[in-house]
């Protein structure tokens, strides 16, 4: 399915997106600890980074590395596992244009459904998934610790390469 045609993504919206490996480790860390703190370790983000099946797509403005999302392609199931923008540029639609460009690369690699665990109090997350096409599918009850209980999970999901609809 390597011919699977990807999302329509805006030529103009194409500058500063750069693919990066286990060499970024520490610029998508450090990153990653100023957007939704504590973030993970270093040598998380290496070994993550290093996963065949994984890719990361960072943006690089005027102010440096300021959003990267990560996701999981095997098969025709892709999964995406972290997005972060720089919390001095969010509302400008830089994570729209992470998750749209991850989605069309996950759709040439033969991707055709994509899924996401967002936490029900992530308000800005939830948002930006509805608003790219994702719909609530499952609840995971329980499923993040925060100070004095637990909150649920929201798995989300949608096709890739047809209309967007949610799958
Ligand atoms: C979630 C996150 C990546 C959004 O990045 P962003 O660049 O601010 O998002 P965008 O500007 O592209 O917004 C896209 C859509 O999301 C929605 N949205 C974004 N932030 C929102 C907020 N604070 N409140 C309500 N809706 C919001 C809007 O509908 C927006 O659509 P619009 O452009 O048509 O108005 C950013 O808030 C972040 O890094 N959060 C910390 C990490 C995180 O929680 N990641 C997601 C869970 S893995």
């Amino acid at each position: 399915m390597q011919n699977r045609k990807p999302m329509p993504v805006s030529p103009a919206s194409d500058t500063g997106f750069v693919p990066v490996g286990p060499d970024s480790a520490m610029a998508i860390a450090e990153l990653h600890r100023r957007a939704d703190p504590p973030g993970w370790s270093v040598e998380s983000w290496e070994k993550q980074l290093s996963q065949p099946a994984v890719y990361c797509l960072s943006h690089v403005g005027g102010r440096g590395l300021d959003g990267f999302v990560t996701a999981s392609i095997a098969g025709c199931e892709a999964e995406i596992l972290m997005i972060a923008v720089d919390p001095a540029i969010r509302g400008a639609g830089l994570g729209r244009r992470l998750l749209e460009h991850a989605l069309g690369h996950a759709g040439m690699l033969g991707a055709e459904c994509c899924y996401l665990e967002v936490a029900a109090d992530n308000t800005p997350g939830m948002a930006l998934y509805a608003r790219c096409g994702f719909a609530e599918t499952a609840v995971r009850k329980g499923y993040y610790a925060r100070p004095g209980g637990y909150i649920d999970a929201l798995v989300m999901s949608r096709l890739i390469g047809g209309d967007g609809e949610a799958g």
